[in-house]
């Protein structure tokens, strides 16, 4: 489109449009301001005066209530004819004890281990990888192990994230009536725990870091007695003799070469019977679209990872001696991939 057969209203409309976008930024530091101060929470029994917040939140009074009154914008918070600020649905969900907290996930999200390295998204398009290496010492999964608290975070927002997704992925494939399900890096267990708590006849076995084991979510009344965990790393060994193994949100934030590394570690404990279930987003043919490639962008500005195509998810498995068996829709924009040993 020429500007010479646009009309000023539609330029006027494109330069608000870039205006905005431009500073976008601006949106998550300002979620990362009430979720680190707790404001929603502070909120729970009643509205608040700016003054009476910030003092409940150690914050500045009048830089707060220019904060929220930009965040109420969204629908994150309501500020009344007094100036007091309320709780909304989208302000609640920020409480750290809300049933689908997203307090976790903003404070990850923005947390300058996601921040700097998508900050220097450009940097990145021209190096063809990551910046995450220049910002830490090293890529983000040789970054974690060595702060306590970056891992502790994102694990908690991996598990939080997930909570809305699990009894839906879990109903989405027919596991068998008996049988051991491992679930490859499970984090807190969240899934594990929603297939085992559907298949009464199941066993499971949890494999993660000990740091993260040692605060699994995998006890409950209905799985008491039939899971276990394991430590072991995904690049070396797994437990083998599971009938099925899962790998959620695992292969879409490594590179091709890491991908085939733990396939190949997982096919390396697979018997000829066992199945490998791959819960992640199956792009179509022609790569991501729609809102699903926000993720993609980010597996590329932080990890080193990609949402990959069918034919991509097949070429990978087969470089491990897996082959794609078929790929299963779940009420999420992830899809199962199951796969088998190659003949
Ligand atoms: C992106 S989270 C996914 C967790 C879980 N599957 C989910 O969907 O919520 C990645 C998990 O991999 C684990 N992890 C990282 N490196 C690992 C390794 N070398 N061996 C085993 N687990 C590892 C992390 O501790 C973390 O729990």
């Amino acid at each position: 489109m020429s500007t010479a057969t646009t009309s000023p209203a539609e330029i006027g409309a494109a330069v608000r449009q870039i205006l905005g976008d431009a500073l976008g930024y601006l949106l998550p530091a300002a979620l990362r301001v009430a979720a680190s101060a707790r404001i929603a929470e502070h909120l729970s029994d009643g509205p608040l005066t700016p003054e009476q917040l910030a003092e409940r939140s150690g914050t500045h009074a009048d830089h707060l209530r220019r904060v929220l009154r930009f965040l109420a914008t969204r629908d994150v918070f309501r500020e009344d004819e007094e100036g007091r600020f309320h709780l909304t649905t989208a302000a609640s969900v920020l409480k750290a004890d809300f049933p689908v907290s997203m307090r976790n996930i903003v404070l990850l999200f923005t947390d300058d281990m996601y921040w700097k390295p998508a900050g220097r998204l450009d940097e990145s398009v021209l190096r063809g990888n990551s910046v995450f290496d220049k910002v830490f010492d090293g890529q983000i999964f040789e970054h974690l192990p060595s702060d306590a608290d970056a891992t502790r975070l994102f694990v908690d927002a991996m598990a939080d994230m997930s909570v809305l997704e699990h009894d839906g992925m879990a109903e989405s494939y027919e596991f068998p009536e008996s049988g051991t399900v491992v679930d490859v890096a499970g984090g807190l267990g969240g899934m594990l725990r929603a297939v085992l708590t559907r298949n009464p006849g199941l066993r499971g076995v949890l494999v993660d870091r000990a740091e993260v084991l040692a605060r699994h979510r995998l006890e409950d009344e209905t799985t008491t007695g039939r899971w276990e965990t394991a430590e072991a790393d995904f690049f070396k060994e797994l437990p083998a003799g599971g009938d099925i193994y899962l790998l959620k949100r695992i292969i879409h934030d490594k590179s091709d070469e890491d991908a085939v590394r733990i396939l190949t570690t997982v096919r390396e404990a697979m018997s000829a019977s066992s199945k490998l279930l791959i819960f992640d987003l199956v792009a179509p043919p022609g790569g991501i679209q729609g809102p699903s490639i926000m993720s993609d962008v980010l597996m590329m500005a932080v990890f080193e990872g990609k949402e990959r195509t069918e034919a991509e998810l097949t070429e990978l498995l087969s470089k491990a001696g897996l082959k794609l068996s078929r790929i299963l829709p779940t009420p999420s924009n992830m899809s199962v991939t199951e796969a088998v040993l190659a003949d």
